[in-house]
């Protein structure tokens, strides 16, 4: 799978993406993420890629020709399969857009800034709008590393144990059951007995147990979803 990122501030993306799972994934060549610098391609002697909004009002907006450079630029390239804006007003990332999207081919992501883009760009290019929650970042950059992470973590072959990501939260709209690892004893505070019993059964029912005590508890709506 390959994702372009089309962002003003690169920099942000340089580290995300070179650690841990996300780095397997591309040195596996499971993953190609390629940053694009927008300034590259901003207007005039200053490489503008922001001006004041019509009709007034605080904060720049993102201009068109900057953007619309680069997206025809990279389609022109290759075919894309979805072109995402990352904007608080978009629909909110859950677990099954992830899986869905890590079936794709080609991505573009485009984060934004400032006050935002100019409309235009979202309705001549942009194919989906998504959002990593009701909250307000100063860029589109962070979440456009969340959404690749959690896309990039379930293409097949990018986790060792293939089947772990099936077991994450959410997957079947539970939580995880909780993980412990040795000690077994630490300064008095034990792990479940039936964890050392190597009953896989029985270990297998009490974590099924213990991710619906605890989604009940913390996230009751998931259990009204299934
Ligand atoms: N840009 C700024 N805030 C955002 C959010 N919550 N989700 C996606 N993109 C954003």
């Amino acid at each position: 799978m390959r994702i372009d990122i089309i962002s003003a501030v690169p920099d942000l993306l340089q580290s995300p993406f070179a650690h841990s799972i996300m780095q397997r994934a591309q040195q596996k060549g499971l993953l190609e993420v390629k940053v694009h610098n927008l300034r590259a391609y901003g207007l005039g002697k200053h490489n503008k890629i922001d001006d004041y909004q019509f009709g007034g009002g605080a904060g720049m907006v993102m201009m068109i020709e900057p953007i619309a450079t680069l997206i025809e630029k990279l389609q022109s390239e290759r075919k894309y399969d979805d072109i995402i804006y990352m904007t608080p007003d978009g629909k909110r990332l859950e677990q099954g857009d992830c899986n869905q999207l890590s079936l794709k081919k080609n991505l573009i992501l485009l984060c934004g800034h400032y006050k935002g883009i100019d409309e235009r760009i979202r309705d001549i290019y942009i194919t989906k709008e998504i959002s990593i929650g009701d909250y307000v970042l100063s860029g589109g950059e962070l979440p456009a590393a969340v959404l690749v992470d959690s896309i990039g973590r379930l293409l097949p072959g990018v986790l060792n144990d293939e089947s772990s990501a099936l077991f994450d939260s959410f997957q079947d709209n539970l939580l995880a059951p909780p993980v412990y690892t040795r000690p077994a004893d630490y300064k008095g505070h034990k792990i479940p007995e039936i964890l050392l019993s190597g009953h896989k059964k029985k270990i297998e029912e009490w974590r099924d147990e213990q991710s619906y005590l605890r989604t009940a508890e913390r996230r009751p709506d998931l259990l009204e979803e299934n």
